[in-house]
């Protein structure tokens, strides 16, 4: 029997945080055995909000690379690049036809985002969500594994396949697969250091907010030494009142590889003094190693752009093959 498919997608703009790391790729290197996986780099969604033009191809190897260094294995998975494969801009227009608007403009992120962008406010970013639809759809998968925070952007995928199915074609023989979207209830949503109430986020203008992948020794230190606890002494999860205490032993439990069980009870006594120091050690121990299988391979480009190269002409097979399905379901029946 063929394998199930995973897939899912990250966009390469700023560094790669913890939240990130916990929340989607770990996931991803976890399952990868039992999936046929398809991972991209979502560089169109990329520039939604103003970019740096000199810095996306940059970007975008950076994400690849991370990929790879956090154990990813291209003997399961396809990484590619979202804009290698035109596709995707193509099925996103088609959608754009049948999306509602007012399904797109009540987007929590598209609200978040566009209060922060203020006047600057473009179309992609309103749009965003249909071609991350585009993304899923085009590859038939059965799990999209993401973050807490792509919740809703998985529902309304699933509200445009179903509405795309239900208006063109029949219910026996459906057009689009319906996916399932896979979000793990521990680091399905890692919190910021400096507040325990606000998502771990790269646009987070405070870098103390955030341990990214790549940080020194020396920069996490400073970070955990710094980030916000709380006066009461014995540590413990899931206290509504500790939003600090309850992200601080979750980022132990999963970089040290221990049961909830474990952590709350060595725990149970300690203060802060003891703990920060123990998280720190954790978290560098469990960065290392990627960091540095990432400077080898960011160090050899040729590799990289053959990695992306062969993931493209996998890639590009499955979505043109959905694409079609698609226009000529819509009418597009004319032969080239
Ligand atoms: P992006 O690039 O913002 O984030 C990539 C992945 O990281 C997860 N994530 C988090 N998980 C836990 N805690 C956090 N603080 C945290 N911050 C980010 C996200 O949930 C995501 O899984 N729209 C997507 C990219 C995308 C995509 C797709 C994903 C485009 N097309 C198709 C899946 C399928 C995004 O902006 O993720």
């Amino acid at each position: 029997m063929a394998k199930q498919r995973v897939l899912s997608g990250i966009q390469p703009t700023g560094d790669l945080h913890l939240g990130n790391y916990l929340g989607a790729i770990r996931n991803w290197v976890e399952i990868q055995e039992n999936y046929d996986s398809f991972l991209f780099m979502a560089d169109l969604h990329a520039i939604t909000v103003p970019h740096d033009p000199a810095q996306l191809a940059n970007n975008t190897y950076k994400v690849a690379a991370t990929y790879l260094a956090s154990g990813i294995s291209l003997d399961y998975a396809t990484i590619f690049v979202q804009s290698h494969i035109s596709a995707h801009s193509e099925l996103a227009w088609l959608f754009n036809c049948i999306t509602p608007l007012n399904w797109l403009e009540r987007m929590i992120q598209f609200k978040e985002k566009a209060i922060k962008q203020g006047e600057d406010v473009s179309v992609g970013l309103l749009d965003y969500p249909v071609l991350q639809a585009a993304d899923i759809l085009l590859y038939e998968p059965d799990l999209v594994p993401v973050g807490e925070d792509q919740k809703q952007h998985l529902e309304l995928t699933r509200d445009i396949a179903q509405r795309f199915n239900h208006k063109f074609s029949s219910e026996e023989n459906p057009v689009l697969k319906v996916p399932t979207p896979l979000i793990r209830k521990e680091g399905a949503r890692v919190m910021s250091l400096t507040d325990g109430t606000k998502k771990m986020s790269k646009s987070d203008p405070s870098e103390l907010s955030r341990i990214n992948l790549l940080d020194s020794p020396e920069t996490i230190t400073q970070k955990i030494k710094k980030c916000k606890t709380d006066p009461t002494r014995g540590l413990e999860f899931d206290n509504p009142d500790r939003p600090e205490c309850n992200n601080l032993l979750t980022l132990y439990m999963l970089l040290s590889g221990q049961s909830k069980e474990a952590v709350a009870q060595e725990c149970a006594d300690m203060g802060w003094g003891q703990f920060k120091p123990l998280l720190t050690e954790t978290t560098i121990a469990a960065l290392t190693p990627i960091q540095e299988k990432y400077h080898a391979i960011m160090d050899d480009k040729g590799y990289l752009e053959s990695v992306l190269k062969q993931g493209k002409e996998k890639a590009a097979e499955v979505a043109n093959a959905t694409l079609l399905k698609a226009k000529q379901a819509l009418g597009y029946s004319i032969p080239l």
